[in-house]
């Protein structure tokens, strides 16, 4: 379907909405321009309980969410007033996580590796040497809770160095189950006699950054792996908040890395990529332009209908498109989910098994691990679908 004929869709849509109820219309006359604006979203999760900690019925499983209401700054203040934060790693989620916290007032440090790219980075972003700026041992001497936020090969290969100085009384966080949970293939074994914690923002830690600018939060999951304190819970709850969090859910160590290390595999990233290009193959070998190939494969998708889905769900996104559209979607989706089920069963099995692990251990641990990244991504950009998309996007109005 093309944009045009989205928009008359939407446009048609919104003028029928025009003799509905005021709610029904607003959302409605959204609809023209929805992928531009925001609009008001109605849930159909029942809620019960008290503001802060809710029992939210999804679809028919009940699950506890914590909502930051419950941690205002003045309490988080109060609740790690006796505690030195010290931040390992400087990289995507270092950078956001700290920069919330520094900005909620906690008592921050950052630790990594002299002379590094993180190194310089933390310094750019005003953390200075010797005040709340350290190497990675010195800064976990100095640390009451040490949240772990190195790259995951970096965690398993730094653990004898960190270990010993994880005594007592101190608190470890990951944001990420993937250390501990295949502790036999990374080694990170942690101490039985300390709180250890784990809190993992839904998206990159640039998001966790921009979102906490604007006011907003990200949604994050957190678990508990020991509890010598009695508040290891609490702690985390406190902490998911305070590196800005909108609201948290419950999860554990196990089911974090599992879901995440397929959902990234999968739909999020390597499921989508394989689709899009599977796509545009086809239109191009069938003799479509580049232009059109790309428009009906990625712009559409990016453009118009994904932010529909994000809106207010895939009905809406059908209920939105023309009924020619509506008509092929339906009938071809059960297709793909059945060619595509076998390919999601071989990939969760692969987590589980500790294979997806162990391929990003020994890839990541190279010396030359970015470059040899850099390389593959370059053979992405050079493939003809991305260099047609960076020639659309400069098509787009607010590119001109
Ligand atoms: N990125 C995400 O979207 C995301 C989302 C949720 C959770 N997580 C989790 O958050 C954690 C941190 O991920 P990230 O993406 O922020 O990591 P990252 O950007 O890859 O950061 C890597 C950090 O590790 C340091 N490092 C790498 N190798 C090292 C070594 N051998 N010795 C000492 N330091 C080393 C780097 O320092 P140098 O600059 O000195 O190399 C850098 O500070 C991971 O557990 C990850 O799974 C990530």
């Amino acid at each position: 379907m093309s944009s045009r004929a989205f928009m008359r869709t939407a446009a048609r849509a919104a003028s029928r909405a025009a003799a509905r109820p005021q709610v029904q219309r607003r959302a409605l006359s959204a609809l023209a321009n929805a992928a531009a604006r925001p609009t008001v979203r109605s849930t159909s999760a029942a809620v019960s309980g008290v503001r802060g900690v809710q029992t939210i019925n999804f679809g028919g499983t009940e699950e506890i969410v914590h909502e930051r209401s419950d941690w205002p700054q003045e309490k988080l203040l109060e609740y790690f007033k006796n505690d030195t934060i010290a931040l390992i790693g400087y990289g995507s989620q270092g950078h956001g996580q700290g920069l919330n916290m520094r900005d909620n007032g906690l008592n921050v440090i950052v630790g990594v590796r002299k002379g590094g790219a993180s190194w310089n980075a933390a310094k750019d972003d005003g953390w200075v040497e010797g005040k709340n700026l350290f190497d990675v041992t010195e800064a976990i001497q100095k640390g009451t809770i040490i949240m772990n936020l190195l790259s995951d090969a970096a965690q398993s290969e730094t653990w004898p160095e960190i270990q010993p100085y994880l005594t007592k009384g101190k608190t470890l966080y990951f944001s990420h189950g993937f250390s501990p949970v295949f502790k036999e293939l990374t080694h990170v074994e942690p101490p039985k006699d300390i709180d250890v914690i784990l809190v993992a923002p839904k998206g990159s830690g640039r998001t966790v950054r921009s979102l906490f600018k604007e006011g907003r939060g990200i949604n994050s999951s957190y678990a508990v792996w020991n509890d010598v304190t009695g508040k290891a819970e609490e702690k985390a709850i406190a902490l998911a908040v305070a590196v800005g969090s909108g609201y948290v859910y419950q999860t554990t160590f196990e089911r974090e890395v599992h879901s995440d290390l397929y959902g990234e595999r999968g739909c999020l990233m390597g499921g989508i990529h394989g689709m899009f290009l599977a796509q545009y193959e086809v239109l191009r070998e069938r003799g479509h332009t580049p232009s059109e190939a790309f428009n009906e494969t990625v712009e559409e998708a990016t453009q118009s209908l994904y932010p529909l889905i994000g809106k207010n769900g895939m009905d809406y996104m059908y209920d939105a498109c023309s009924t020619t559209a509506r008509r092929g979607a339906l009938d071809w989706s059960p297709k793909f989910k059945d060619a595509l089920k076998p390919v999601f069963n071989e990939l969760y099995d692969k987590v589980v098994d500790g294979t997806e692990t162990q391929r990003s251990l020994d890839f990541n641990s190279q010396k030359d691990y970015r470059e040899k990244y850099e390389k593959e991504l370059q053979e992405i950009r050079d493939l003809e679908i991305w260099r047609v998309g960076k020639e659309v996007r400069k098509l787009r109005p607010e590119n001109q």
